[in-house]
This record gives C-alpha cells, structure tokens and sequence, in this order.
C-alpha cells in the first residue's frame, strides 16, 4: 500500500494543467451503452475510478482499451451480460449510472445496490423513482435493483429533486434512460452541475433531442436510436479547485490551465473573499496567494452554490485563516473524515452537527495522517504542503481515485511528495 511523505512548509509556483473531469467521465462512459459501437472519449484521465468503470463495461461485454494517444475507446457492438457486479459496484458507486442505459439498451437489468460510504448515506432511491415514472418495473432482489421496461419506456413528465436537492447521477440515470423513451420527458429540479450538462451535450452529439442544458428543467424528445460518438469530455473543476487552494495554503503562484472559470464561479467568489488573487489567463488564470487567509463562511450546496467534493480542501485552508470561519455541509452531512486528520496537524476544528467551527491557527504540525475517502485525502495532501516538517499520509490509493500521479504535478511545482510502498 502506497503512502506519502510530505515536507513543509513549501511554496508552490509555475503553471500546471488540469486534466479531463473524472465526474464527467463516469457518466459518459455508461452513456456510450445506448449506442451500439465503437465511441472514442478524449482527455479521460489515467484514473483507479476509470479504469474499474471500464472494467463494469467490460464485464457487460464491451471491449474497452486505451488508444496510443491516450484516448478511451468503448466497443459497447455487443451487450449480452446486463449485470453491474456486486463485486465491481461496491468498489465504486458511480458504476449504478449503468441502470438507466442498460434498461434502455437491453430493457432488463441487475444491478447491485451501491453499499455504504465514508462520507455519508447515499441512498438511491430517487433514481429509481425516476425510471419507474418512465414505466420501469423495479424490485430489489438478492441486494440487487432489478428493472424491467417491457415494452420500453414512456416519457413523462417527473419531479427529481429530494430531501438534499438535486441528484447528480439520478438525473444522469434518469435523462440517459428517457433518451430512447417514447415521447416526451420533462425532468424537473435536475441538477444543473456542469458535468451532467457535458453528459448531455455528449447525449446529443449522439443524436439525443435534449433541451434546457445547464438548467433545472431538461426537456427530452425519445428518439428511436443513437450512434457512436468521438467526444471530449470537459476539464475537472474539483483538480482545478484543488491546484487553487494549493496556491492559496503554500502562499504560492499558480498558473492553471484548462481551467473553466466560468464553471467555479462559487469557488472563485469564496477564494476570493479570503484574500486569494485570481486572474483570467489564457485558457485558465493564475491564482496567487500571498497574503494572509481570511476566514469565511461556506455552505455547500448544489450547483451553482460551494461544491461539497471541495468542502475538505477549503476546511483544511481556513484552519490557517486569520480568525473564524465556519463551513456547513448540506449535500454529504456527515462529509468530515478530514476534521480529526486536521486536528492532529494542530488544526483548531470543532465539528457541530453537519457543521465545523473553525478557529484560524498560525501554522500546521506535520503529523502521521490517514485518508479515508477522496476529498479529505486532498485535503491532507494540501495540509502537509503548509505544515512544518514530515506528514505521512497512509491510504494514498483514495487520492489515486480522483487525481492523476497528484506528485508528479505539484513536485515540478516546489512541493516535496514522495510515494512509498509500504
Ligand atoms: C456526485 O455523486 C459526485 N460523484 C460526487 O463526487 C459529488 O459529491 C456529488 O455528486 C454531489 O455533488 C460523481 O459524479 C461520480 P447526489 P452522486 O446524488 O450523484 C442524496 C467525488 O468526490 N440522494 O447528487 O452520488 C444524497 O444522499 C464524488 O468525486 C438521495 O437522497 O450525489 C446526497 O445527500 C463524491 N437519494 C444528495 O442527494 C438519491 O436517490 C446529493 O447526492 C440520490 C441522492
């Protein structure tokens, strides 16, 4: 098992890229099932998520493998398996977002129940309140979502908010199911994150009749078939976030490219309300962190609002800040793995409910820490950048999920990470 060492305090400056967005992605690759053939996805990153989603489709009876130039090319010709395997799902739970397209593709599926998580309850069942307003029947049998669409599915008009708002991969589930429904579907309250919109951009370009991107209310003509697609999917707004507050903790520079400001503009608004510079620069901008951090206020929310998957990051930057701050989690309540990891850097953080109250410390102690889910381990890879002396952080392989050799890119950088395994 992998860990790293991190020396602090350092500085980060010089210019690093963003890669493809792992959440964009996920979805994606399950769309490429309602196209029989050969589609090519570009700037996918080398991820763990990735490739045991690519695993899923190959166990449904894709062919999946990395083109030279690193393209992602999905053969989904045949599908003669429509089961998403306990023993694939439970590693990763984006991988229900095959429900809605095998249902549609194949008209019947299984799919095992996403189990527990580190950050929280992560129910399903609006997703499958949503396909069963499309006229799947569906029961659970096994620890397995059957869904049956015999005779296919019939568009309707469907409320797809919950107790939290919207659902991300729900309305992903949902809208990928309803493209090849008969009639019309109206989704209202989908969510509205930049990833679902890069899905249905990509939907369309397939040949889907999608309207209303990027908004709460989708509008979807069922069509009677899609076609394989060459598509690039959008840069990752959580790795750009994260290069951010890397700049902002180190008190460094950052040039970040391919950088969608445009999709961050809560990130950007609550950076900058901390006292962290940021510029548009050709084909991203450049983040500078010179002067003393701030305290906030941060409540998550979904999107537009504070990204809950940078919740961690930001704890860990206020836990420097010059007074108080607190940070509310309202997607993911119980989201703070991070917070006694941060305690044991000498952070100052006292956790309230789905909220944590933060009193500003002049500096981190290097500690040994452990990651526990994706985010958080984030957040102590920033932390150990800005702490004094060695911070071991053991769990590495949560990080290697959503960011690609994240060494590898802040060492050029100043950082000093070494992997090791132990
Ligand atoms: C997506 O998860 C992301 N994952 C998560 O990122 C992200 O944290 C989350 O959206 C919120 O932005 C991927 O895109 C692969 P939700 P998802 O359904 O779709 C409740 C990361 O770090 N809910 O939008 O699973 C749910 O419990 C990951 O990259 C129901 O109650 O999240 C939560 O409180 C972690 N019933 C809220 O809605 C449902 O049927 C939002 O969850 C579905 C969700």
């Amino acid at each position: 098992m992998d860990i790293f060492k991190i020396e602090g305090p350092t500085r980060l400056c010089g210019s690093v890229t963003v890669n493809g967005s792992k959440n964009a992605t996920l979805p994606i690759m399950a769309a490429t099932i309602l196209a029989g053939g050969k589609s090519v996805l570009k700037s996918v990153p080398h991820l763990s998520d990735i490739s045991i989603f690519g695993q899923l489709l190959c166990e449904l009876g894709c062919k999946v493998r990395r083109g030279d130039n690193g393209d992602l090319c999905i053969d989904s010709t045949v599908i003669d398996n429509p089961v998403g395997d306990y023993e694939i799902v439970r590693r990763m739970r984006a991988s229900i977002c095959i429900l809605g397209p095998l249902l549609a593709r194949c008209g019947r599926t299984r799919v095992s129940m996403p189990g527990g998580c580190a950050i929280g309850d992560r129910p399903v069942d609006i997703h499958l309140r949503g396909l069963r307003e499309l006229g799947a029947k569906i029961y659970l049998e096994n620890g397995y979502i059957v869904a049956e669409a015999n005779g296919g599915l019939r568009g309707k008009e469907i409320f797809l908010g919950g107790s939290f708002g919207s659902t991300v991969l729900g309305t992903a589930n949902v809208l990928m199911a309803a493209v090849l429904a008969k009639g019309k579907t109206i989704i209202e309250s989908a969510a509205c994150e930049p990833e679902i919109a890069d899905l249905a951009n990509c939907l369309n370009a397939m040949g889907a009749r999608i309207s209303g991107i990027g908004s709460p209310r989708l509008t979807i003509e069922g069509v009677e078939e899609l076609h394989p697609i060459e598509y690039r999917v959008i840069p990752d707004r959580i790795e750009a976030g994260t290069f951010m507050v890397a700049a902002a903790i180190t008190k460094g520079q950052l040039h970040i490219n391919n950088c969608r400001l445009d999709d961050m503009m809560a990130v950007v608004d609550k950076l900058r309300s901390i006292g962290v510079t940021i510029d548009r620069a050709d084909g991203g901008c450049v983040v500078a962190g010179a002067g003393p951090i701030g305290t906030g206020h941060i409540t998550t929310q979904p999107y537009p609002g504070f990204p809950t998957d940078l919740q961690a990051q930001f704890t860990a930057l206020l836990a420097l800040g010059s007074g108080n701050s607190v940070v509310i989690e309202k997607i993911f309540p119980d989201r703070f793995m991070h917070v006694a990891e941060l305690n044991r850097m000498a952070a100052d953080l006292r956790k309230e409910g789905p909220a944590v109250i933060v009193a500003g410390v002049k500096k981190l102690i290097a500690a040994p820490v452990m990651a526990s889910d994706l985010r958080a381990s984030a957040a102590l890879v920033l932390a150990g950048m800005a702490a004094e002396g060695t911070t071991i952080v053991s769990r590495v392989y949560h990080i290697d999920r959503g960011y690609e050799k994240i060494e590898e890119r802040l060492n050029p950088l100043g950082a000093k990470i070494i992997r090791e395994n132990i």
